[in-house]
């Protein structure tokens, strides 16, 4: 496997819960390196650009609500296979679904509301780091 970069949000729910912290202590123990981390809020329509991939799914008007309803914290992660390791790390997109002692399992509410998100594939760690961050803050 080789070093890979993914790309990370702490949601709003997980933000406005006060669990950054919690998270970025998960973040460090399962060894990423943090290459970039900002605080922002997105708009509706930036929300629906992040996830254009499922703009005809009939959660998307909702899934766009909440990803502008606050504050996130955009990540690049770096680490050994990065991609598939912080996917696990997540656990499944349902809390209710997610293995025992996963970030979704121990912190995330409801399928929408599931406190981070990760890049699924090379192709969409690309897209989505270059969505939130310019070459300069990824040296
Ligand atoms: P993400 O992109 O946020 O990391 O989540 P994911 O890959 O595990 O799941 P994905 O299929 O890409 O869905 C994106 C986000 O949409 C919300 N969702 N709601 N109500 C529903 O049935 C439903 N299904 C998905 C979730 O917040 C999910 O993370
Ligand atoms: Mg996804």
């Amino acid at each position: 496997m080789s070093i890979e970069r993914t790309f990370a949000i702490i949601k709003p729910d997980a933000v406005a819960a006060g669990q950054q912290g919690e998270i970025l202590a998960r973040i460090h123990k399962h060894g990423f390196k943090i290459v970039a981390i900002k605080t922002m809020s997105l708009t509706k329509e930036e929300a629906g650009g992040f996830y254009a991939v499922h703009k005809a799914r009939p959660f998307f008007g909702e899934l766009t609500d909440f990803m502008s309803s606050g504050k996130i914290i955009a990540l690049v992660l770096e680490a050994e296979g990065a991609i598939a390791k912080w996917r696990d790390a997540m656990g499944a997109t349902d809390p209710k679904k997610a293995a025992p002692g996963t970030i979704r399992c121990d912190l995330g509410t409801s399928i929408g509301n599931n406190c981070t998100h990760g890049s699924d594939a090379a192709e969409t760690a690309a897209f989505e780091i270059s969505y939130f961050f310019a070459g300069l803050d990824l040296i």
